[in-house]
């Protein structure tokens, strides 16, 4: 009611909109903020985070929670890790931003070029997004070709040719979206290497690069895929691009590339490269990176790459400090053996409920995908009404994702997890049954 009357009451409240927000924020954010979000994925219940230490985060009333968000991904050390603190903090204290060179960006790029696979040479950017869009520019301009294949139900960011194919639809699920970006893209199935043969013998000639997520959302590649699509890509000579943003020092710390043993042309991180910070990065072989050396800036191919906080050297450390706790040994069977434990639990749960569905994933991440034949669009309503249940038993995942493991989550606490998961299936199934068939979609715009 509250947030109705905000909205009624806007014109003639005298007050200040910052106070009107700081005596209630609930009831303002759908005001100020976009869908009452910071992003076009919003959790079904709103909670405001005040601070995070570890596996766990606190909300502005003091809410305990443990966290499988992770910052989307990024802390994979957990909140506030004291080695990223220490790192950050001390060159906060010399400076947050050059824009120029700096060392802790060179020894950064170094590092990503001393993993065993293609990267020769680096571009830092601040986003996932950027770095994919610059990877897909860079191929563009290498090749004199214009088309990119991407697959069915991937996410590379928030730029035109990511938002087609996303949610698993071959069209744009993005208003603004010129027609033209969606004529230059090809979309085949993951997974189903006789989809992308069939994009090939008809748009191969006019191909600059394949896009993929080496493992899809959660889902692991056939044992055949990524070899062959690395084949057909050699052979019609188009730039393969691994999107690592997720994978990247995740799966493995060679990512994807050492996880999976196929090598790609460019490969993209983001997320854990800036430690928590605003950080990503396009890397590969030399002769397609050298594209985008200003010395080259009038050759008729070279590739405009920039933005005004890339190569960072705050969000530079972190990554670096990161980098060095995930290569201490065993860390990466610890991981592994978190998210098995974690994806054991969720898939017994789903089939101790009768709940028609599968948990994905390897490494650590873990990913419920509901399906209920029975009533179209069901698992939608289902799994928005789990989730809601779920962070209200003070277990912050987004069941639209995926959770995330993080180095300092205990197996009790994946345990709680689990225990929270099943009691959330069961909740909502007991109020299904009573309240009889849920809404079938989300609400049209
Ligand atoms: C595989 C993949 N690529 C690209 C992105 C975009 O990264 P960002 O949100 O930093 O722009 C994401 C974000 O989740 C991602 O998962």
């Amino acid at each position: 009611m509250a947030q109705i009357a905000l909205h009624v009451d806007r014109q003639e409240d005298p007050r200040p909109r910052s106070t009107v927000i700081a005596q209630s924020p609930e009831a303002c954010a759908d005001d100020v903020l976009v869908g009452g979000s910071n992003s076009a994925f919003a959790l079904p219940v709103k909670v405001y985070l005040e601070r995070g230490s570890g596996s766990r985060v606190w909300d502005d009333s003091g809410r305990e929670y443990i966290d499988f968000l992770l910052a989307s991904g990024p802390l994979i050390l957990g909140h506030a890790h004291p080695r990223v603190c220490e790192a950050v903090a001390r060159q906060l204290s010399k400076g947050s931003a050059f824009h120029a060179l700096n060392r802790p960006a060179l020894e950064l790029a170094t590092r990503l070029v001393e993993i065993p696979g293609c990267v020769e040479m680096v571009r830092f950017a601040s986003t996932g997004t950027e770095a994919t869009l610059h990877a897909v520019r860079l191929a563009r301009a290498y090749t004199g070709r214009d088309k990119v294949l991407i697959f069915a139900g991937s996410y590379h960011g928030s730029h035109d040719l990511s938002i087609i194919g996303h949610r698993g639809a071959a069209r744009a699920t993005s208003g603004g979206v010129p027609s033209s970006a969606i004529d230059d893209a090809v979309v085949a199935k993951f997974n189903d290497i006789g989809s992308v043969e069939e994009s090939f013998a008809i748009h191969g000639a006019s191909l600059a690069a394949v896009l993929v997520e080496p493992q899809q959302r959660s889902l692991d590649p056939l044992p055949e895929f990524l070899p062959r699509l690395a084949q057909l890509c050699r052979s019609a000579g188009v730039i393969l691009i691994f999107d690592e943003v997720l994978t990247g020092f995740r799966l493995a710390f060679g990512g994807a590339q050492e996880y999976y043993g196929v090598e790609p042309d460019l490969v993209c991180y983001g997320k854990i490269l800036g430690g928590g910070l605003p950080l990503s990065a396009v890397g590969g072989r030399r002769e397609i990176m050298r594209l985008a050396d200003p010395a080259l800036a009038s050759a008729p191919n070279f590739v405009h790459i920039s933005g005004t906080l890339s190569g960072n050297p705050v969000s530079a450390v972190a990554g670096l400090a990161t980098l060095a706790e995930l290569e201490e040994p065993g860390v990466y069977e610890h991981l592994h053996r978190l998210g098995k434990r974690l994806r054991t639990g969720l898939a017994q749960q789903l089939s101790a409920h009768g709940i028609a569905g599968s948990v994905v994933g390897s490494g650590p991440i873990a990913a419920v995908e509901f399906s209920d034949p029975g009533q179209p669009g069901s698992g939608l309503a289902l799994r928005e009404a789990v989730n809601r249940t779920l962070i209200l038993r003070g277990v912050l995942a987004q069941l639209e994702t995926r959770f995330y493991v993080s180095l300092l989550h205990t197996e009790a606490e994946i345990d709680f997890a689990v225990d929270a998961f099943g009691a959330a299936v069961r909740a909502t199934m007991e109020y299904r049954h009573l309240a009889g068939p849920t809404r079938d979609h989300a609400p049209a715009l």
